[in-house]
């Protein structure tokens, strides 16, 4: 079989990493793609690295059994879990996703930035040595954003609660000047209009979702396995979870076409 042609796998712990793969099936429109979402294990920001890892080796079995030409860990908790076991045991190129800390450190004009992410996030590596990198020059405050997770696997996205929880999150950061928010887990981008809305101008917002779709382009086109030729996207979809629940966000927020959804075990 043309290498090429075998679809893209994308795992995150539940509904996240679709807000990732919007922007990929954009980037990428030759390439097919399989998701996985593991929602009856979510939220993974509480778990243990070794937990989280198992799951995610799990996944990747997942994954290559349906052929993946690559993967990308459409979630920051797994990627700062698991990233470097995963690329150490899978001879395929494993894209992950961390804050985009970088950015918000070279725009700042105030020197002070703020990140929301999920405990392990800010447990991990990547994060521990951005901060270390940025130190001298620019000072990072983090927020834990466990419940705006909670709220996505529940398919809440606005009212009163949601507000509340974001209100807190800015309120902090102004306390420290802070005028970049990252947005530091893929579940977030479902909350984009309320976290402008309570912003008001007052804060830029900015994730990772552009930089890991240009990120994984880059990818295929280095290991020489990017789809050139035209063809009807194809999208597959498995969740651990509830399907119905799938559908119906896949339906509402992100506008996709979908035909059956699996249910597997994780
Ligand atoms: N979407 C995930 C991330 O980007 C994880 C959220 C969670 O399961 O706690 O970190």
């Amino acid at each position: 079989m043309n290498k090429n042609k075998q679809p893209i796998g994308i795992f995150d712990s539940g509904i996240g990493g679709l807000t990732i793969l919007k922007e990929l099936v954009k980037e990428l429109p030759n390439e097919d793609f399989v998701y996985f979402g593991d929602n009856k294990n979510a939220p993974y920001g509480p778990r243990s690295a070794d937990e989280i890892l198992n799951f995610s080796k799990k996944i990747m079995d997942f994954l290559m059994s349906k052929n993946s030409k690559a993967v990308v860990v459409a979630c920051n908790t797994a990627t700062a879990a698991a990233i470097n076991e995963l690329r150490a045991n899978y001879q395929i190129p494993i894209i992950g996703i961390e804050p985009a800390v970088k950015p918000a450190c070279l725009f700042t004009k105030t020197n002070n930035i703020g990140v929301i992410a999920t405990e392990g996030t800010f447990k991990g590596q990547h994060f521990i040595s951005a901060i270390e990198k940025y130190k001298n020059y620019v000072k990072i405050f983090s927020q834990v954003g466990k419940e705006l997770v909670e709220f996505a696997e529940k398919g809440i996205f606005s009212g009163q609660e949601v507000e509340k929880v974001i209100q807190s999150y800015f309120e902090e950061f102004a306390k420290y000047n802070v005028d970049y928010v990252v947005l530091g887990c893929t579940h977030f981008a479902f909350f984009y209009k309320v976290f402008f809305k309570i912003s008001n101008g007052k804060f830029a917002i900015i994730d990772s979702a552009e930089p890991v779709s240009r990120r994984t382009k880059d990818i295929l086109m280095i290991n020489n396995i990017k789809e050139i030729e035209p063809s009807n996207q194809k999208l597959s979809f498995y969740t651990s979870g509830n399907t119905d629940f799938f559908r119906k966000i896949l339906i509402d927020f992100l506008e996709i076409e979908v035909g059956e959804i699996g249910e597997i075990e994780n």
